[in-house]
C-alpha cells in the first residue's frame, strides 16, 4: 500500500484540489468525510492528515468536528482555513470573529524560519484568503509562522507534534507559493518519500474494480473522447473480456475520426468493441431540423435508444462504466442553478443508468482532466486520443447552423480538417484549448477565376480556456489565419468566405449553434 495522506473534508470548495495538489507532489491522497473515526483511519495507516477548509465557523455551536483521538494520534497534520481554526480551537488557541472577513489576495509575510513550512517561500508573497474568523493567540508549543495585514496568525506550527496550519489556501493557483508550502509539509514535516505515480493509481483502481465486479458483465459507451477511452481501458485492464464497449457512429464525427478511434480502441488498446453504424438513422431523424436544442434532444434520444438495444443483447450486464470527472461531479452538485439557467442541454450518456437499471462504475470521479490525460498516458493510450480536444457529444450537428445534411457535413469536415491541420502544424505556445470550423447558412457573392460565386461563410473558432466554462479567443498569428483561409476557400467547394470569431465566453459560448 502506498504512503497515503487523507484529507478530512469539512465541506470545502477545494477538497479535491487539495488532493490533486498532493498527488502532484508524488504522494497518494484520498478524501474522507470529516467525521471519519480515528479507528477507521488508523486501519489505513495514514502517513499524514490534512484538514480542509469549510463553510462553518468553529465559534458557532454544532460546528463540524473531527474525532478527538485524531489530534493525539501523532500523525503529522496540516490544517487549512477552517482546518486551521479547528486545530487552533482544539489545542486551546484563542479565536475571534473578524469585523471584516478577509477574502481574496493578501500579502503573506513569513515571520518564522525555524520551522520548515516556509522553506523556499520569500519573506513576502501573495496568498489567497477566505475567512471570517481568525486565530489571535497560541498556546505553549505553538508558534506563529506568518501573517497578513488583517490576519495576525496566518500560519502556525508545533514542530514537536508535527502539527501545522495555514489560514490561507495553499491549493489554489492564486497563492504564489502554495505548492512549496504543501511540498514542505509533505517532505520536510511528514518525511514522505514522494514517489507515488499514476501507475499506483492504476494498480489500485484495477484491484477495486475487480473486487466490485466479480464475474459480472460490464458495458461502456465509447465516444472517441479521452474520458470514456481512459475509463474503458482501465476497466478492461481489470476485467478483460467481461467488458463490452459500444461505439455508436452517429455520422457527426470529424474527418476520419470514426475509423481512427475505432482502430485505436481495437488494435492498440485491445478493447472488445461493438461498432454500430447508425449514420443513416441519425441523419434521417435530423432531417429538416434547424433548431439547435431540438438537434441535441434528438441526438440524445437516438443515442440512448441505439445503446440500449445493444446492451440488451448482452446477457446479465450489471454495470455501466462512465468517464465522469471531478468537475462533472462538482457541477452536478449545484443542480438548482444549472436547471434554472440552462443554456444548452449537454449531451453525454447521463440518462442511461437510471433507465437501464445499471450500477455505475466511475473510475475517474476523483480526477481532473489533466490527471486523466496523465492516467491515459500511463495506460499506454496513443497521443491522438490522450491529447484530443474536447468535442461535444452531438458532434458536428451543433457546428452546422441550420439543417444537417450529408452534403453540409462533408463541407464542414473538410474545412474543419484544414483548421486542425494548420493549427497543429503551427506549434503554438500556448496551444489553443479548442479550435474548429463552423458552417453557417450565410451566403454571399464572391469571385473565383472569372466567375461569380454564391457560397457559404465558414467561421473559425479557436479559444484558450482552462475548463471550457470561460474562454478567450486565441490570438492566432495573422499568417496562420491567412493560410487557413486560403486553403479552405481553395480546397473546399461551397465555401467562399472565412470569418474569425473574436468573442469571449461569456458573452458568447464556445460552440456556435
Ligand atoms: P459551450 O458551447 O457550452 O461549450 O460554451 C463549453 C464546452 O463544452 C463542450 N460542449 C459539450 N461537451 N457534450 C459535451 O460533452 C455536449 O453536449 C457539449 N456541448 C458543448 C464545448 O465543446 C466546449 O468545450
Amino acid at each position: 500500500m502506498p504512503e497515503t495522506v487523507f484529507v478530512l473534508d469539512f465541506g470545502a470548495q477545494y477538497a479535491q484540489l487539495i488532493a490533486r495538489r498532493i498527488r502532484e507532489q508524488g504522494v497518494y491522497c484520498e478524501i474522507v468525510p470529516y467525521d471519519t473515526p480515528w479507528s477507521a483511519l488508523a486501519a489505513r495507516k495514514p502517513a499524514a492528515l490534512v484538514l480542509s477548509g469549510g463553510p462553518e465557523s468553529t465559534l458557532v455551536e454544532g460546528a463540524p468536528e473531527m474525532d478527538d483521538e485524531i489530534l493525539n494520534s501523532g500523525v503529522p497534520m496540516l490544517g487549512i482555513c477552517y482546518g486551521m481554526q479547528l486545530l487552533a480551537r482544539d489545542v486551546g488557541a484563542e479565536l475571534v470573529k473578524l469585523d471584516h472577513a478577509e477574502y481574496g489576495p493578501a500579502t503573506l509575510v513569513v515571520g518564522d524560519r525555524e520551522t520548515p513550512l516556509f522553506d523556499g517561500v520569500p519573506d513576502e508573497s501573495r496568498a489567497w484568503m477566505s475567512h471570517g474568523d481568525s486565530v489571535v493567540s497560541l498556546p505553549d508549543g505553538y508558534r506563529a509562522l506568518a501573517s497578513t495585514a488583517r490576519c495576525h496568525v496566518a500560519a502556525m506550527g508545533n514542530p514537536q507534534k508535527k502539527i501545522y496550519a495555514v489560514q490561507f489556501h495553499p491549493e489554489v493557483v492564486h497563492t504564489e507559493h502554495g505548492r512549496t508550502v504543501l511540498a514542505n509539509f509533505l517532505a520536510e514535516v511528514a518525511g514522505l518519500s514522494r514517489d507515488w505515480k499514476m501507475d499506483s493509481f492504476v494498480d489500485r483502481s484495477i484491484g477495486e474494480i475487480r473486487a466490485r465486479v466479480g464475474g459480472d458483465r460490464v458495458i461502456c459507451a465509447l465516444s472517441g473522447g479521452v474520458d470514456s477511452a481512459v475509463a474503458a481501458t482501465l476497466v478492461a485492464r481489470a476485467i478483460g473480456e467481461q467488458l463490452t464497449c459500444v461505439f455508436v457512429d452517429h455520422g457527426l464525427l470529424r474527418k476520419n475520426e470514426a475509423e481512427e478511434v475505432l482502430g485505436a480502441f481495437r488494435e492498440l488498446l485491445h478493447l472488445n468493441v461493438v461498432a454500430i453504424d447508425a449514420r443513416e438513422r441519425f441523419l434521417r431523424k435530423l432531417s429538416g431540423v434547424d433548431d439547435p436544442e431540438r438537434k441535441r434532444i434528438i441526438i440524445g434520444h437516438e443515442f440512448i435508444d441505439v445503446f440500449e438495444r445493444e446492451a440488451a443483447k448482452i446477457p446479465g450486464v450489471k454495470y455501466l462504466v462512465q468517464g465522469t470527472l471531478y468537475p462533472d461531479v462538482i457541477e452536478s452538485k449545484t443542480p438548482a442553478s444549472k436547471a434554472g439557467k440552462k443554456i444548452k442541454s449537454h449531451h453525454n450518456v447521463g440518462g442511461l443508468p437510471e433507465q437501464m437499471g445499471l450500477e455505475l462504475i466511475e473510475p475517474l470521479r476523483s480526477l481532473f482532466k489533466d490527471e486523466v490525460r496523465e492516467l491515459g498516458r500511463a495506460l499506454g493510450l496513443p497521443a491522438n486520443i490522450v491529447g484530443r480536444q474536447p468535442f461535444p457529444g452531438p458532434g458536428l450537428a451543433v457546428r452546422i447552423i441550420g439543417d444537417v445534411t450529408e452534403e453540409r457535413l462533408e463541407v464542414l469536415r473538410a474545412a474543419d480538417a484544414i483548421v486542425r491541420e494548420e493549427i497543429d502544424a503551427a506549434g503554438l505556445d500556448p496551444h489553443p484549448w479548442q479550435y474548429f470550423a463552423v458552417l453557417t447558412p450565410v451566403k454571399s457573392v464572391g469571385v473565383m477565376g472569372d466567375g461569380r460565386t454564391y457560397a457559404n461563410l465558414v467561421a473559425i473558432r479557436a479559444i484558450t480556456s482552462e475548463d471550457g466554462m470561460t474562454a478567450d479567443w486565441a490570438r492566432l498569428p495573422h499568417a496562420l489565419l491567412g493560410r487557413i483561409s486560403a486553403r479552405i476557400v481553395n480546397e473546399v467547394r461551397g465555401v467562399n468566405r472565412i470569418a474569425y470569431d473574436i468573442t469571449t465566453k461569456p458573452p458568447a459560448t464556445v460552440e456556435w449553434e
